[in-house]
């Protein structure tokens, strides 16, 4: 929780998660999937686009903390809370239209288990974009921060994710890879992976 805190003003709102939402483009009527959501800096916004948002999400004070914050929002009905992970959703086979995970891939326990997973509940043609900052890129502004903390870090059980497995993952798991590699979003350096099912 500490070390969450310290990141609370990232966590709450960040040009990252607009991003990502507004590259996926969950629509009034889909339902849309933010794994990792944390305190729901994609999924308050993506829930005020008028779809609904399934945000699993394992931490049980990230969990409280996005039930006040949709409610604040009023966006509640708009938003399906889970207890689950990304290797664990616990939610229905093709049932996703749009799916996305920001800054959450490098606490998998598994990226292979993580993406098959997401393959499953995918719906045929759905969406899915996978972001991590690249903490290790000296261009990252948080570079100094975070980056230089990479020690610590590390043993916070945080892992690099190579976008080339995960873009095997995703094929093994039959789903279609538009893109896996580092890019900029937001202006920030990151690591993406985007695919559909
Ligand atoms: C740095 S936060 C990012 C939260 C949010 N996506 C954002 O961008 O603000 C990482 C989140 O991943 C969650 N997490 C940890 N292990 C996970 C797993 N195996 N599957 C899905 N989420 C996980 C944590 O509970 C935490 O909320």
């Amino acid at each position: 929780m500490l070390r969450y805190l310290r990141h609370a003003p990232q966590l709450w709102a960040s040009e990252v998660n607009e991003a990502v939402v507004a590259r996926v483009a969950p629509q009034p009527g889909e339902t849309a999937m933010d794994i990792g959501a944390g305190t729901g800096a994609g999924t308050i916004p993506a829930a005020k686009r008028g779809c609904t948002v399934v945000a699993v999400e394992p931490t049980p004070y990230m969990r409280r903390v996005l039930t006040l914050r949709s409610a604040l929002s009023r966006v509640q009905d708009n938003v399906r809370i889970v207890d689950g992970t990304a290797e664990t959703t616990t939610v229905s086979f093709g049932s996703i239209d749009a799916a996305w995970a920001v800054n959450t891939m490098h606490h998998w326990t598994s990226l292979d288990d993580g993406i098959a997973e997401l393959v499953r509940v995918l719906a045929p043609g759905g969406r899915l974009l996978l972001v991590d900052e690249d903490f290790d890129d000296p261009t990252h502004p948080d570079y100094e921060s975070f980056g230089a903390k990479r020690t610590e870090a590390h043993s916070h059980h945080f892992h690099t994710v190579d976008p080339r497995a995960a873009a095997s993952a995703l094929e093994a798991a039959g789903a279609a890879v538009s893109f896996a590699g580092l890019d900029q979003i937001a202006g920030r350096p990151a690591i993406v992976i985007e695919g559909r099912a």
